[in-house]
């Protein structure tokens, strides 16, 4: 199987942990755009869903699913997204698609998260995919000389040639070099820099079940 038919095949997994009636939290990325296709053929038995990023919210209404603020409704019963990174314990490392802080945000409103992945995101100790973290502008350089004293390399990303903009108005560092081996430790110490507004480790938001797609088929790691 393709990656992509992987993505597809945890996407329309991910319908089992859909609660009838009740609104779903939506993450960001290729492998959540399988989903919200997959959450069309039962979009008459959810009220909406409460969305990540401003490309997802898109998603969901062009498919006709109602998107409610997440100021406008009490907490979750699950939300579903994807990973960079997923270790053995439900560790995360996301943001791949700059959408880590609503990504963050959503989790934590919600019960369960559900990780949807291809195995390619399986690893046994985060910090081979660059972490992102998302910075206030005017912080940019000495969150990078912190990540330096870490053994890190941090680089703004850029797009068309500039920093990027997320969609809350700031700037992404992607940082290599680091193996992050106590990551619940590691997110509560980048979380108390200045100007740091989200760090992608999810250790505290970590997945209470991945949906791990495989060769032989969708392995669910609880
Ligand atoms: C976006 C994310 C995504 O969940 C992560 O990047 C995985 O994306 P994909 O499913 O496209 O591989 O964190 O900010």
């Amino acid at each position: 199987m393709t990656q992509d038919e992987l993505k597809t095949l945890v996407g329309r997994a991910a319908l089992d942990y859909v609660v009838a009636g009740e609104i779903v939290g939506v993450g960001t990325g290729s492998t959540v755009n399988k989903f919200i296709e997959a959450l069309a053929a039962m979009k008459d038995r959810i009220p909406g869903a409460v969305s990540s990023s401003v490309a997802s919210t898109e998603r969901l209404q062009a498919l006709g699913i109602r998107v409610f603020d997440a100021n406008e409704v009490g907490e979750l019963a699950v939300y579903i997204d994807g990973a960079d990174e997923i270790d053995g314990r439900g560790y995360m490392v996301k943001g791949g698609g700059a959408a880590l802080t609503r990504e963050k945000i959503v989790a934590a409103q919600s019960r369960r998260f559900v990780c949807i992945a291809d195995e390619s995101k399986r690893v046994d100790v985060l910090g081979r995919f660059p972490l992102p973290v998302e910075v206030i502008p005017m912080a940019t350089q000495r969150i990078v000389r912190q990540f330096r004293a870490l053994g890190g390399t941090a680089t703004v990303r850029l797009k068309d040639g500039k920093p990027l903009v997320t969609d809350n108005g700031q700037h992404i560092l992607d940082v290599t070099g680091l193996a992050i081996r106590e990551p619940l430790a590691f997110e509560s110490e980048v979380n108390q820099w200045p100007g740091v507004v989200t760090v992608g480790v999810f250790a505290h938001q970590k997945a209470s079940v991945c949906l791990l797609g495989t060769a032989s088929g969708v392995q669910t790691i609880a």
